[in-house]
């Protein structure tokens, strides 16, 4: 990803920066869409993971629909080309104002998170003489073998309908005129690697649908959420995620009824190995039995690795001087600030550049100004996009 004319470029510009190649975005995106058309599935990028415009653009150009879990997500993706009949509202909280947002762009789907929220949001639509297109966002009781905080399809997590309340759902709904039930929602947990995983959620979700259909609802779209995982550890060697062997296992575990159409909502997958977090390194310092490389990027930049204990290769740029090992840390007054912990790296020294890779998810959308530091900025591999 990083040729020497690059890296001479990076010695220009401040640190830290996040980078984004986006020929291999294109490449990933043409390469989810060819393999989800193959079986007629359709495709909403989750906002969430990256929603910087420019990315925004071009994953909008390539045809996608969008996940959104905020109303200022939902602005932005209409403002940067997403179709309003393409966009989803998951969100446990949603107030009053972002529903109402939902409604009068009239997007695909709300996708209602308790019986409370439904009843909240045929009022709201009833206030605005509309009919709200809403789906059930189900927690299927399967467990998605990542990290207990981006796991949200067990019982005792926060989202979504149990299906012990189902019956109850169903008799609320008969009383609720401003409600369309559109559909099923799910999404267990995010960095799956495991496939089987999926293959577990498959035998729910079909489950779940015959028990609707039995009871005389027939939701239109069973939407399965995201969560692929990618390869933090050899992003060279996988930039692209296995998106066939994904889509495969649906296509042989998901049994759709009649004209019903699978929906899928990929943050990461598309977007994590694209982006790399781009830091100088300010000093090198001895401690007892470890040797600091303290760069001019945070916990604030990225915090995956404090919050999750995540792993990112990191790579010295300018440097091919003998192999050591590095703790690489921030600058920010926590502990945690740390991106590795005996980080083989060639000798490191003041003004080196490291690259944080697969950093492109969830790096600059949970960027905060902690110690009042600024922004990252976002660099193009195109330069017309830069500012
Ligand atoms: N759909 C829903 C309803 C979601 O909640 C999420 C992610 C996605 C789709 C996209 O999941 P993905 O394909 O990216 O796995 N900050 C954490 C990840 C949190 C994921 C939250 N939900 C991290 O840095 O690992």
């Amino acid at each position: 990803m990083f040729n020497e004319e690059i890296t001479a470029k990076f010695r220009s510009i401040p640190t830290p920066f996040y980078y984004y190649d986006l020929d291999l975005l294109r490449d990933t995106l043409s390469a989810c869409s060819q393999e989800a058309g193959k079986n007629g599935y359709l495709l909403h990028y989750a906002l969430k993971a990256n929603a910087n415009p420019i990315i925004l653009s071009l994953i909008s150009a390539a045809g996608y629909g969008a996940d959104c879990v905020s109303g200022n997500e939902i602005t932005a993706a209409t403002a940067n080309g997403f179709n309003p009949k393409q966009i989803m509202f998951s969100g446990v909280g949603k107030s009053d104002d972002e529903i109402r947002l939902a409604l009068v762009l009239g997007i695909q789907s709300l996708n209602v998170e308790s019986i409370q929220e439904m009843v909240v949001i045929n009022e709201l639509a009833s206030g605005m003489r509309l009919k709200a297109d809403i789906s059930l966002r189900i927690i299927p009781n399967v467990d998605a073998r990542t990290h207990r905080y981006i796991t949200t399809g067990l019982e005792e997590n926060k989202f979504g309908i149990l299906p012990w309340e189902f019956d109850h759902v169903l008799e609320t709904l008969k009383t609720l005129d401003h409600l369309h039930l559109k559909g099923l929602h799910f999404h267990i947990g995010s960095q799956i690697t495991d496939l089987d995983v999926f293959k577990s959620l498959c035998h729910r979700v079909n489950d779940i649908n015959n028990w609707f259909i039995s009871n005389q609802v027939f939701p239109q779209i069973l939407n399965v959420g995201g969560g692929l995982g990618i390869d933090y550890h050899e992003p060279g060697k996988n930039p692209i995620p296995g998106f066939a062997s994904y889509f495969n296992v649906f296509k042989k575990f998901i049994e759709l009824q009649g004209n019903q159409q699978l929906h899928f909502e990929p943050g990461r997958a598309l977007v994590g190995q694209c982006g790399s977090l781009i830091t100088r390194v300010l000093f090198v310092k001895k401690g007892i039995s470890t040797r600091f490389a303290i760069v001019d990027a945070g916990m604030n930049d990225l915090i995956r690795p404090a919050l999750y204990q995540s792993y990112h290769k990191i790579e010295n740029l300018t440097s091919s001087g003998k192999i050591e090992k590095y703790d690489v840390v921030g600058p920010v007054c926590e502990s945690s600030d740390c991106f590795g912990k005996a980080v083989s790296l060639p000798e490191t020294s003041r003004h080196d550049l490291l690259a944080i890779r697969s950093a492109g998810a969830y790096g600059q959308t949970m960027a905060s100004r902690y110690n009042l530091r600024d922004l990252a900025t976002a660099v193009y591999s195109e330069e017309e996009f830069n500012g």
